[in-house]
């Protein structure tokens, strides 16, 4: 199970020997690689989770209402990604890794792809990166050709898309067919006039997209997934509660705290996120494992039904969720982060005897 946002009608790719990745722009060289050219450069595997700025939107439109795609706490996903450094390719077109300027002046790295959407005036797709980033190997940006040791699927971006780590969704290009190297960050729709976050004074009426930089890291985020929102227990007891966090930017997680009376007392998770765990995607032994992808947990708390249970997470910079949604809300909905509280009815039975 993975999310999918995509912006336009999903390309159709018929004939993949005819596919090119032409990458130029403010670089000494330019080039045109096939797949069978990516395919041959080295190949590397990142854990990431790509999360959408959109994820927990609904949430956010409860307390007033903003613009966007109406999603729970499931825009996001982990995947096993792998494919060809981006510093790799760069060095092809004369660009050396851990460059901030290329010799022509370049200093962001553009994604430009197939699909056509409205918000671009039946342009394509696209989205830029800093070229430090670009070129720094220990940021991992890949160009992705393999999604959990299968074939990218369509919907996901075949045949090439870009992983951009610890960075909203948004700026992970799928159906990737330009790379350019430029001196100003793309102006595209995406990186200037939408997934920017204004203060909550901010409304349409007042909103200067230009005074605002493009959002590129994600925020420390956590959420509840089981047991979910509304649900209904039996009597009084332990309950297992579940759930994921993760943090932008290489940032690990320290900590997870879950109180089952909305906030007052708090518990430490466990988190999970090696073989240990049976969950067995990332070795126990890899130190840099929560650098990109999300880390499961699991707390057992005392519930009193009916109970407000609420979660929090902590990332490795020391980071923790923002304690309410209206301290955050932002016209277009992006990154809330907010403490994600649920509410548990007792069951049905109960309620009534309480009535
Ligand atoms: N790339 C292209 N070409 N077109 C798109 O619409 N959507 C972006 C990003 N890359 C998009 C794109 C957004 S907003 C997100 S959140 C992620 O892709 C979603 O990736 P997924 O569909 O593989 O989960």
């Amino acid at each position: 199970m993975f999310y999918k946002r995509n912006h336009g009608p999903v390309p159709v790719l018929e004939d993949i020997s005819l596919y090119r990745l032409e990458v130029g722009g403010l670089a000494s060289n330019r080039c045109s690689l096939s797949m069978d050219a990516i395919k041959q450069l080295p190949k590397h595997t990142v854990v990431a989770t790509i999360q959408c700025a959109g994820n927990r939107r609904t949430a956010m439109s409860m307390t007033r209402k903003v613009k966007g795609v109406g999603w729970g706490l499931a825009a996001l996903g982990n995947g096993i990604w792998s494919g060809a450094r981006l510093s790799d390719v760069l060095e092809i077109v004369g660009i050396p890794k851990y460059s901030r300027v290329s010799a022509y002046g370049g200093k962001h790295v553009e994604f430009v792809s197939v699909d056509k959407c409205k918000e671009e005036n039946g342009g394509p797709y696209k989205g830029s990166i800093p070229l430090f980033q670009a070129t720094n190997p220990e940021a991992d940006v890949i160009l992705a050709y393999e999604m959990n040791g299968e074939e990218l699927s369509r919907d996901h971006g075949f045949p090439l898309r870009v992983v951009v780590p610890g960075v909203l969704g948004a700026r992970s290009v799928k159906w990737l067919r330009n790379i350019n190297i430029i001196a100003e960050e793309c102006q595209g729709f995406f990186m200037q006039k939408d997934y920017k976050m204004f203060p909550p004074s901010v409304d349409w009426d007042n909103v200067n997209w230009g005074s605002r930089r493009p959002l590129m890291d994600f925020p420390v985020q956590c959420a509840i997934c089981s047991p979910e929102d509304g649900s209904y227990l039996d009597g009084k007891g332990k309950v297992t509660v579940k759930g994921y966090a993760l943090s932008g930017g290489g940032r690990g997680i320290e900590r997870v705290d879950v109180s089952a009376d909305g906030g007052k007392t708090w518990t430490e998770a466990k988190l999970a996120q090696g073989p240990k765990s049976g969950l067995g995607y990332i070795p126990d032994d890899d130190d840099h494992r929560d650098k990109w992808a999300w880390v499961l947990w699991e707390a057992s708390i005392e519930v009193h039904l009916p109970a407000d249970i609420v979660a929090k997470a902590v990332d490795t910079s020391a980071n923790v969720q923002a304690e309410h949604v209206e301290t955050i809300w932002n016209l277009r909905g992006v990154l809330n982060n907010s403490w994600h509280r649920i509410h548990i009815n007792g069951t049905s039975k109960q309620l009534h005897s309480n009535l």
